[in-house]
């Protein structure tokens, strides 16, 4: 089977953070992020993954020059943002056959066999993955009868209620793309879903009680780093503290069991660092003090500084407080 995986947002909800580096390739547990999911496709003999971004597109072709192995990789030129649905469209000549689709921003262990073997169950043309969330205002909401299949998408529902949501994977029937037009932007969650949902097609959901995450916030990113540490997260390795290649830690810190140490990362004496992720080159002082933070790449925490809930930009300075 072949999957599009969906990499070309901008990612303003993460910024400083996608300023110079695309949300996919932000690091996660020391490697970039899309590592991960393209490992998750490769658990499920996913053969191909397709790929486009308008935003940032060289940091994508170093990244797969680096990468090895399953599933084989295509990019494809997207000059303008095409949207969920128009990015998908534009990988149609490559797909020839049911197919899945995945934002890339996602963190799961969806079991892929399960929701492919679910939607030809059900013969449908689109079987949308779903998990539940207590506020729906972030991601689409799906409405759905007791066998599943989805009676209303809304995507960013205006009122704060817990529900099921789009868990951004899906499984697709080529048909679903018959008659949209070629490079021009379209959404799949607001145009495509509710267009088939409306015509009477078969749109079904599967209910994911596994993990799930959007990474797409600095609170959510920081998180999934916790979750994953604490071994909530089926496929990825437990145990922390995480200590990169050339990072040092003096023998007189504290460096707690839910931090990510990124390659070259210091930490100086008498320092503490708690439930934080820290980039490349990201120094902290003497005795300072960082709590649920994210330090970006050469980000630096003077001698004596206390950073808590709080994201440092790339090469930033904070010398005290
Ligand atoms: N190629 C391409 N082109 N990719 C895009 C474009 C585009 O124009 N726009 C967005 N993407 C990619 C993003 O990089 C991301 O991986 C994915 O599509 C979803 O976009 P987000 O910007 O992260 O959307 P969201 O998080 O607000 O909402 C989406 O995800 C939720 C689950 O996390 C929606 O699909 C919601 O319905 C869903 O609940
Ligand atoms: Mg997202």
């Amino acid at each position: 089977m072949k999957a599009v995986v969906l990499v070309g947002g901008e990612g303003t909800r993460l910024r400083p953070l996608t300023e110079t580096v695309p949300k996919p390739l932000i690091p996660f547990m020391n490697r970039p992020f899309l590592h991960q999911v393209l490992d998750h496709l490769a658990r499920y003999e996913v053969e191909e993954a397709v790929l486009s971004s308008p935003y940032l597109e060289r940091e994508f072709h170093s990244f797969l020059d680096e990468r090895r192995g399953p599933p084989r990789i295509t990019w494809i030129t997207e000059t303008e943002p095409l949207g969920t649905c128009g990015a998908v469209v534009g990988a149609r000549s490559l797909l020839d056959g049911t197919f899945l689709v995945l934002n890339g921003d996602v963190l799961t262990d969806l079991d892929l066999s399960a929701l492919v073997a679910f939607h030809r169950e059900r013969k449908a043309v689109a079987t949308i993955a779903l998990t539940r969330v207590d506020d729906a205002r972030p991601y689409g909401l799906v409405d759905r009868d007791e066998q599943g299949r989805v009676r209303a998408f809304r995507e960013k529902p205006p009122d704060l209620v817990p529900g099921t949501i789009n868990a951004g994977t899906y499984v697709l029937e080529p048909r679903v793309l018959e008659g949209v037009p070629e490079g021009v932007a379209v959404s799949i969650e607001r145009e495509t879903f509710p267009g088939l949902i409306a015509r009477g097609e078969a749109v079904y959901s599967f209910v994911w009680e596994g993990y799930w995450r959007d990474l797409g916030t600095p609170e959510a990113y920081l998180q999934a780093h916790l979750d994953a540490l604490r071994g909530l997260v089926g496929e990825v390795p437990s145990g922390g503290p995480i200590v990169g290649k050339w990072a040092t830690v003096h023998p007189d810190a504290l460096v707690g069991p839910l931090v990510v140490l990124g390659p070259g990362a210091s930490v100086g004496a008498g320092a503490r660092v708690d439930r934080s992720v820290l980039h490349r080159g990201a120094r902290v002082g003497e005795g300072a003090v960082v709590e649920d933070s994210i330090l970006g790449p050469e980000s630096e925490v003077g001698p004596g500084a206390k950073v808590r809930d709080s994201v440092l930009a790339d090469r930033t300075k904070v010398m005290t407080g």
